[in-house]
């Protein structure tokens, strides 16, 4: 017998992206669909999937155990979120008029705005501000069908402040539902103190910094704005290379405004995975297909930047590349914390089909943060984390725009969103 404490039933349609993880090729194209699918759970866990008849074979439920009808709902794992800058404070709307004014993203990261606005903001501000802040954003996120995030420092750019951004996270993490998995992102920019001897920031980074954020257990990945006005190629290797040496999973962002290599140097690294992609090679594109490494596309930052180039999804896709979509949450180039937006932009922007949408926004996204085999799938043994959406099928997840489908979701076998509202509030 199978025991379990919560059981959602007979779900109209169920995407379970079970099978490989990750997905390539065809797999991609396939996202198990189930109908009529009942799923249960047992102490946060999924201890089964299947048809009703089986479940009343082999499942026996415990007295107070929770029973949710879903005859009119389409369910899906919940969506992971493999690539957010959430803790940063302050906004950067003076610059986005600046933007639609006709500068650029690169020419007001020239004019020492960009990043360092975000970077003054966010040391400027105190840890229970900067964690007040993130709940609100992650209550959003909640709302919206997102489950588990990636999220990275990178706007203290000194001791204190990357800590105190790292410190936020960990706390984060136990204080909501929504799991965050924290990365190292010191190299993120120059410091702004450092302007006038960036070799010397680099030093820092390498010798005091990164040490201590690994002794503290404070972050799993290590990060790096690979382009030539930040981190160049023979620095990124330099970081990247002490990043493993000291034991961090790597990413890197590449190949974002001007391709200079990192995206083969990620590959060659071993890294977990590469962001971004927008301006990525044929080269580029042909070594990462071949490679364990996952593309993390972030179709926010094009769409954000009104930038006509986008990330050439069809090719790393057809080539056999592992691809996911994030959502690249940050305030200057992708103000985005919705995972379902982002899978309607792979869609129409990236001409990516809805199968090969939810699969990059579920279990490739996790396999991107290194948690393929928690969440990104409903099977059991993983988490019971299910979202439930108020629509016809799956498809609708494309098809209808501007209206938030989701109206339940699960964390661990918790009913954390009814109705389209959270239980509990966050702050
Ligand atoms: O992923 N590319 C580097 N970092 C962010 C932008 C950060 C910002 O503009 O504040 C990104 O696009
Ligand atoms: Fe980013």
């Amino acid at each position: 017998m199978i025991y379990a404490d919560t059981v959602v039933a007979d779900i109209a349609q169920l995407a379970t992206c079970a099978g490989q993880a990750p997905k390539t090729k065809d797999w991609m194209k396939d996202i198990r669909l189930r109908e009529k699918a009942w799923v249960a759970g047992h102490q946060g866990k999924i201890v089964f999937v299947g048809q009703e008849k089986e479940f009343r074979e082999k499942v026996q439920l415990s007295d107070e155990a929770r029973m949710i009808e879903a005859s009119d709902l389409v369910g899906l794992p919940g969506l992971v979120d493999a690539h957010t800058h959430l803790p940063f404070a302050g906004d950067r709307e003076k610059e986005f008029s600046l933007r639609l004014a006709g500068y650029s993203y690169q020419q007001l990261a020239q004019m020492g705005l960009g990043i360092q606005t975000t970077v003054k903001a966010t040391r400027a501000i105190s840890r229970d501000e900067l964690k007040k802040i993130c709940l609100k954003r992650l209550e959003t996120m909640l709302l919206n069908g997102t489950t588990t995030i990636e999220a990275k420092s990178g706007y203290g750019l000194n001791f204190d402040d990357e800590i105190k951004q790292l410190e936020v996270l960990k706390e984060l993490n136990s204080a909501q539902p929504v799991s965050i998995v924290p990365t190292f992102m010191g190299a993120h920019e120059i410091a702004p103190e450092y302007q006038a001897d960036r070799r010397a920031y680099s030093k820092r980074l390498k010798k005091e910094i990164m040490p201590e954020v690994k002794k503290r257990g404070l972050a799993e990945f290590f990060d790096i704005f690979c382009e030539p006005t930040v981190y160049n190629l023979e620095e990124t290797k330099e970081l990247a290379l002490e990043a493993l040496n000291l034991g961090f999973k790597l990413k890197i962002h590449a190949d974002e405004f001007v391709p200079i290599g990192g995206t083969e140097l990620a590959v060659d690294l071993g890294a977990r995975s590469v962001e971004h992609l927008i301006n990525i090679t044929p080269d580029g594109i042909e070594k990462l297909s071949r490679s364990q490494t996952a593309a993390v596309l972030l179709p926010g930052v094009s769409f954000f930047l009104m930038m006509e180039k986008r990330a050439p999804a069809r090719e790393l896709l057809d080539k056999g590349a592992i691809v996911a979509l994030a959502t690249d949450l940050n305030p200057g180039s992708s103000h985005l914390l919705s995972m379902l937006f982002t899978l309607q932009l792979g869609v129409f922007t990236l001409k990516m089909t809805v199968e090969e949408a939810i699969n990059a926004c579920t279990i490739n996204a996790a396999y991107a943060i290194d948690r393929h085999q928690q969440v990104g799938s409903i099977e059991p043994g993983k988490d019971f984390d299910l979202i439930l959406c108020d629509m016809s099928s799956y498809i609708s997840l494309a098809y209808e725009l501007g209206r938030n489908l989701v109206k339940m979701v699960l964390k661990h076998g918790q009913v954390v969103v009814e109705d389209g509202r959270v239980k509990e509030k966050f702050i």
